[in-house]
């Protein structure tokens, strides 16, 4: 399969509905003077059929958002929803089998079961569900991505890259109709990753799956239709028919308006693009833009987690 740097973004009938979306979606951790807001109200609509980016610093809320939107998380407040079926209020048996129909997840961390070989682990939540898989795909799926001499080995005899495919492979197997996937290509070289972003960009354009997918790496948010940027648990911008450079430099003048150094007028400075986070409409309560001394240990400027 062929995997071009920037991939076409081919022109669809706009499908209806959403695939997941949420209303005032806000989770704190912790109670008192420890509580973190990991997301603050957040209302998003994420498109059927669409492949979207999460970017944003450490500590954002990026994986919470993930989390609460493919039911993994309980909600503080909000409603969230999958297709038309609102998850908040599911008993967790409905919320199980919901997630298991209709739902692949790639987890930051792989996830897998170290007493399972790479078949097993990547037919797993099939046969839990009882589901054969369409043997076609399936072999379809680990050839593009490299496993099918690994197939037999156990995760702890994989390299990180190897475990990153395996959880691909497990998220796709069963075609699921809307795939999260946290930084999918985190741990893969740059070929692996443009495999993987190849894989997911198929499975919307092929397929007409959905895919969610956080990401630090510009190049890999430009594979996706619209990037949504996160910031102190908000959506703060976002920005459709994405290329790297364009991501990159959104990103560059987050830093400025995010920054602890940052001139509050920075925003002001900028005149090449539509408004900048501080304008957007999902930041009601206006808190300053330098980060809150609350949460030091995941807000380090680092891009990895
Ligand atoms: N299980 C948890 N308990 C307490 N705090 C958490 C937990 N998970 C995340 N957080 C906090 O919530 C905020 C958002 O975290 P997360 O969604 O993991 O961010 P990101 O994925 O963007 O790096 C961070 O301040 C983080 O420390
Ligand atoms: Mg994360």
């Amino acid at each position: 399969m062929s995997t071009p740097a920037s991939t076409p973004h081919t022109e669809r009938a706009e499908p209806s509905g959403s695939a997941a979306r949420a209303r005032g979606l806000t989770k704190a951790y912790g109670s008192g003077e420890t509580a973190v807001l990991a997301l603050d109200a957040v209302d998003v609509d994420i498109a059927r059929q669409r492949f979207t980016a999460v970017m944003g610093p450490s500590g954002s809320g990026k994986s919470t958002l993930m989390h609460t939107l493919a039911g993994l998380d309980s909600v503080s407040a909000g409603q969230v929803w999958l297709g038309d079926t609102e998850i908040t209020g599911l008993k967790e048996r409905e919320l199980t089998r919901l997630r298991r129909d209709r739902i692949g997840f790639m987890f930051q961390s792989f996830n897998l079961i170290p007493t399972l070989n790479a078949r097993e682990n990547i037919t797993l939540p099939m046969d839990i569900a009882g589901q054969r898989p369409d043997a076609e795909w399936l072999e379809h799926v680990i050839d593009t991505l490299g496993l099918r001499d690994r197939l037999r080995h156990r995760p702890a005899q994989l390299s990180g890259g190897q475990q990153q495919r395996v959880a691909c492979a497990r998220a796709l197997a069963s075609r699921p109709e809307l795939i999260f996937a946290d930084e999918p290509t985190g741990n893969l070289d740059s070929r692996a990753g443009l495999e993987v972003l190849g894989f997911l960009r198929e499975a919307v354009d092929s397929l007409g799956q959905t895919v969610v997918m956080v990401t630090h790496d510009p190049g890999a948010a430009a594979h996706s239709d619209l990037v949504l940027f996160l910031a102190d648990g908000r959506i703060v911008d976002e920005m459709a028919r994405p290329t790297a450079e364009g991501v990159l430099e959104r990103m560059k003048r987050f830093d400025v308006l995010h920054g602890a150094a940052a001139d509050p007028a920075g925003g002001a400075t900028d005149t090449t693009g539509p408004p900048g986070p501080a304008a957007a409409p999902a930041d009601p309560a206006g808190d300053p833009p330098a980060d809150p001394p609350a949460k030091p240990t995941r807000d380090d400027p680092s891009p990895q987690d």
